[in-house]
């Protein structure tokens, strides 16, 4: 099953996948988080990323095209995977179904939207930072990447809804409570699709 998780900096992304990995038994895709690992490791690829990350903006879409392409030709991406922060443009989402359909595998199953108030996201970014101190939670670029994903990112919501793909769920409350509501849905879609 491919399971595509799109909602803003703050919502729960990485938090639910990691709880949904345990129920799908499929891999973490979160292209954040091989951005990061590829600044950390200081590759070329990470000189370059480093500084869009830092800035909240996106890194261009062929360079998170060509990532995505390498990782899902991995055998462990065979029964689907859990797409962690992207797509996150129109181009990166027509480029994944072009690819998907290259492999000869299952297209996306659903799109799951995290839906947080913009108070609550704020309050967890602040406090991640305090916690953990992720470079692009200051303040100044929390604000850049909300702005980043109301332009660049919600257009992907549409691209979804229009495949009758999207489904919103409330990111609201703990995070099994959130856990809770989206297996149901997973279940269904993963019911529909023989998964
Ligand atoms: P990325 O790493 O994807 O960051 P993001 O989208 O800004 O999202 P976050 O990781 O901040 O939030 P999340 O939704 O995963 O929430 P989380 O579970 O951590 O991208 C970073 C950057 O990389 C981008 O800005 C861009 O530069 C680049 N990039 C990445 N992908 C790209 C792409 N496809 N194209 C171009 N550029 C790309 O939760 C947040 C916090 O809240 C945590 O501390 C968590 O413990 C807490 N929390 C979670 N759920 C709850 C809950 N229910 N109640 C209370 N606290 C909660
Ligand atoms: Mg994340």
């Amino acid at each position: 099953m491919i399971v595509v998780l799109l909602s803003p900096p703050g919502s729960g992304k990485g938090t639910q996948c990691r709880r949904l990995l345990g129920l799908l038994g499929v891999p973490h895709l979160s292209t954040g988080a091989m951005l990061r690992e590829s600044v950390r490791t200081g590759s070329e690829m990470g000189k370059m990323a480093g500084s869009f990350i830092q800035q909240g903006k996106l890194v261009p879409d062929d360079v998170i095209v060509t990532l995505v392409k390498q990782r899902l030709q991995e055998r462990d991406c065979e029964a689907g995977c859990l797409l962690d922060g992207f797509p996150r443009t129109v181009p990166q989402a027509v480029a994944l179904d072009r690819e998907l359909k290259a492999l000869g595998r299952r297209q996306v199953d659903v799109a799951l939207e995290l839906r947080v108030t913009l108070e609550e996201l704020i309050r967890r970014l602040v406090e991640r930072a305090r916690q953990e101190g992720r470079q692009d939670d200051s303040a100044d670029t929390v604000v850049r990447r909300m702005e980043v994903y109301d332009l660049q990112t919600k257009p992907v919501l549409e691209y979804y809804r229009e495949q009758g793909k999207l489904v919103s769920i409330d990111g609201m409350g703990s995070a099994d409570e959130v856990f809770a509501r989206i297996e149901t849905q997973v279940r269904k879609y993963g019911s529909a699709t023989g998964n």
